[in-house]
């Protein structure tokens, strides 16, 4: 019998599952980047989302205190800016100076009418007021080196020259100090403004990178990898992209949405899985390459946008007429679409070793876990709750739990596993946490968990997220229809026993003495 197979094969009886855990197993420190998010000037995401200057919250630069709130609540780390395809035929020269001189453009990528009343200046120092790390993206589709590089200046370089000095105009005479740079997006794809082959994208970026690097050697820079992982050219995108560029940038990113697809919701449920073999590709690419090189660079992943999202019910940017900012891809999410979100978490961290920044795409209205009403109130969606606990309690080193339980059938993906769970231990704080996912729709589990390594344990919370109605959501009516309720476990003799019930997330905080291995 492997690891995951159903013993008695009693369908819908509840079975057991074990997580056995030891301080001693570790995949490494845990990335906090990988609690990034996104903001894209794409639909209602800036424009009555984050900054709305009639709103009754605007604070005195026109951005949304109640938005603000639940940002600080949802507790990302890191946010890519300003795009996603809207960045790939943007002019960043547009969106900074003096609002009433700013033009007003048409956006060809979501076909949008953009004013630039927010740009460069006013992310960044909304970031700053956030405490939130800044991931720039530069237009590598309609521009190139020179506007790249200019906007690094404009953003980084100490004042004397031109484009400090501007910005110093512009009311920011410190450097922003902005780490991390993508070298454009999905330069792979067809809808992309400019998009290109893989050797025209691998010089471009490989000279953007090399004039980038020139100005601070330090920059972390992120080279474009394929769109999804199923675009024609997946795998030698990345090894071609690589060969050119690995000595010059440090991340290679990864794109992924996931939805149910002809309401094969087990698949569904199990899209970690995909997001799992997605890493491990794109690693094996990188190393390949290195290997090639007789280099010992360890190239990381940079998942950079992620999320679920129904694109099956999407027009497509193809059929929009040209509009005012107006709501765009505004998913609304069910208790199902957060298990996923929680599951997709959990796989990000289990990969810590390799993933060095990821970005929920995105982070207000447009496919997000915070909603807004124009003028009106800004709510959690299902999905906030998982990102926001795991963000909030995931510190420290990740550790790699022996799991195992049964198994599910899966159209996409075969058997998996349905308990799919990762540990992240905080030795100085003297906590561990238990992330999990049961990812059977039919049956609950009956799990161990196995604490026999660790002293003087003490269950501190036990949240989950389940629903009899998994179609359930929230709205402004009923804005707390959904929200994590405390679990059922116990603990006693360094065994936590509990039940997990079908399709549910949870988060298992645990108090222990132990504060390193040994
Ligand atoms: O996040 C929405 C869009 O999805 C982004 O603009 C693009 O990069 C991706 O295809």
């Amino acid at each position: 019998m492997t690891d995951h197979q159903q013993p008695g094969g009693v369908t819908g009886a509840p079975v057991p599952a074990r997580i056995k855990i030891d301080p001693d197993f570790r995949v490494g420190p845990l990335n906090r980047r990988i609690f990034g998010s996104f903001v894209e000037h794409l639909g209602r995401c800036v424009y009555t989302g984050i900054y709305e200057p009639d709103h009754p919250t605007a604070d005195e630069y026109g951005f949304r205190a109640d938005v603000a709130d639940l940002v600080r609540e949802l507790g990302p780390t890191i946010i890519r800016y300003p795009g996603g395809n809207f960045v790939s035929n943007y002019q960043w020269e547009d969106g900074v100076g003096p609002r009433s001189e700013r033009p007003v453009r048409l956006d060809l990528a979501w076909k949008t009418i953009e004013t630039n009343q927010v740009g460069t200046d006013e992310f960044l120092q909304w970031c700053q007021r956030l405490d939130l790390e800044p991931m720039m993206a530069v237009n590598l589709g309609t521009r190139g080196i020179t506007e790249a590089s200019e906007l690094l200046q404009y953003c980084n370089a100490e004042g004397g020259i031109e484009l400090a000095d501007r910005r110093a105009k512009n009311g920011h005479a410190d450097p922003y100090d902005v780490r991390v740079w993508c070298l454009g997006n999905e330069m792979d794809g067809p809808w992309q403004m400019g998009f290109k082959t893989p050797e025209e994208y691998a010089r471009l970026a490989e000279e953007t990178a090399r004039a980038m690097k020139r100005f601070d050697e330090k920059l972390e820079l992120v080279a474009c990898g394929s769109s999804n992982r199923s675009m024609p050219t997946f795998g030698s995108w990345e090894r071609i992209v690589l060969d050119r560029c690995i000595d010059l940038v440090d991340h290679i990113s990864a794109h992924a949405y996931y939805e149910p697809i002809d309401g094969d919701h087990d698949s569904f449920l199990a899209s970690a899985e995909d997001m799992d073999r997605f890493i491990s590709s794109v690693v094996a690419t990188a190393d390949h390459v290195a290997a090639a090189r007789k280099s010992d660079k360890k190239i990381m992943v940079s998942f950079d946008e992620w999320n679920v999202w129904f694109q099956k019910r999407w027009e497509g940017e193809q059929k929009l007429e040209i509009r005012e900012t107006s709501a765009l891809i505004e998913d609304v999410y069910d208790v199902e679409d957060a298990v996923v979100i929680g599951s997709l978490l959990i796989e990000l961290m289990r990969h810590t070793d390799r993933v060095a920044i990821a970005c929920q795409a995105q982070l207000v209205n447009v496919i997000a876990p915070i909603l807004t009403a124009p003028g009106g109130a800004a709510w959690r969606q299902t999905i906030f709750h998982p990102f926001a606990l795991t963000a909030k309690y995931a510190h420290g080193v990740v550790l790699n739990p022996a799991v195992s339980g049964p198994g599910i059938d899966t159209d996409r993906y075969g058997e998996v596993g349905a308990l799919q769970a990762t540990t992240v231990w905080n030795a100085d704080a003297g906590e561990l946490v238990i992330f999990a996912v049961n990812r059977d729709r039919v049956r609950d589990l009956d799990l161990t968990v196995d604490l026999g390594a660790f002293a003087d344990l003490r269950i501190v919370e036990h949240l989950h997220i389940a629903d009899d109605d998994r179609r359930a959501h929230n709205s402004p009516e009923q804005p707390n229809r959904v929200v994590p309720k405390p679990g059922t476990s116990t603990l006693s003799d360094g065994r936590l026993t509990g039940v997990l019930p079908a399709a549910s997330w949870h988060c298992i905080r645990i108090a222990t003495s132990t504060r390193s291995e040994g």
